[in-house]
């Protein structure tokens, strides 16, 4: 039985480390006694350490929204895996619309990224998701096989059962409302149907699919609805503690 998430990144939105500690607070506060949901908080790097601290004593775990893809070296601005671990990261996110589309992170550099967060020990949750330019049915497919195979080459099955997909089609991202719960499920189906095919049935059943992008608590209660949609992402909905409660409660009831 594969246990919902709700993953909450705050990409840059929250930009001081006294606000995000009394964000973390009021959220650990609302919903850091559950333990049906699997839940967790990526914060800006710097912040990490601090958000962990509030998170002491709770069932919220933390993580970070990129890592390197290489373990150390002459790598200016980037962060090695080994440190994320030393700082508690239990997910790392690898391969957001906004990193492939602003500092160019390719599908081969985020297959390097997935691997040294399973060998550091750390949940990848890989974005994938097609733009508005590819949202045709058979370029829609194409892209994400693509990505997804990319993504996960190389892994052994078991290395397989800790990754975490998050379907983020790039046109529902930051928008008013989330893709249709109806259409999410459909693409969550074909994805699992990828897995199923390059890595066998149990590596289909057991592998994670969560979706982003323009999540409320409204939108989170019908995707939960889908069996194949195994919980949310959320970026905006996040930033505000009842409404992050909300989106839990809507994914528990
Ligand atoms: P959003 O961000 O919920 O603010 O649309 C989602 C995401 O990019 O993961």
């Amino acid at each position: 039985m594969r246990r919902k998430i709700v993953g909450a990144s705050w990409k840059m939105h929250v930009d001081s480390i006294e606000q995000g500690v009394r964000l973390t607070r009021s959220i650990k506060e609302l919903v850091g006694h559950i333990r049906e949901i699997e839940m967790f908080i990526l914060p800006p790097f710097p912040m990490i350490f601090d958000v962990s601290g509030a998170l002491k004593n709770c069932t919220i775990k933390w993580g970070s929204q990129n890592i390197a893809h290489k373990e150390k070296g002459a790598l200016t601005g980037e962060v090695p895996p080994r440190i994320l671990k030393e700082i508690g990261c239990t997910y790392v996110e690898i391969g957001h619309a906004e990193r492939r589309r602003y500092f160019n992170e390719t599908d081969e550099m985020v297959n390097k990224k997935v691997k040294l967060s399973i060998k550091y020990d750390m949940i990848p949750v890989i974005c994938i998701g097609e733009t508005l330019a590819d949202k045709d049915d058979t370029v829609t497919v194409a892209r994400l096989k693509t990505q997804v195979l990319w993504a996960l080459h190389g892994l052994t099955e078991d290395e397989l059962e800790k990754v975490i997909l998050a379907y983020e089609p790039v046109w529902a991202i930051g928008q008013s409302i989330s893709a249709d719960p109806q259409y999410v499920s459909h693409i969550h189906t074909i994805i699992r149907g990828f897995i199923k095919r390059e890595y066998g049935p149990k590596a289909a059943r057991e592998i994670r699919i969560i979706y982003g992008g323009s999540v409320d608590p409204g939108s989170a209660k019908s995707l939960s609805r889908f069996d194949d949609i195994d919980g949310v992402f959320v970026g905006r909905s996040g930033l505000v503690a009842e409404n992050f409660k909300d989106i839990v409660n809507g994914l528990s009831s």
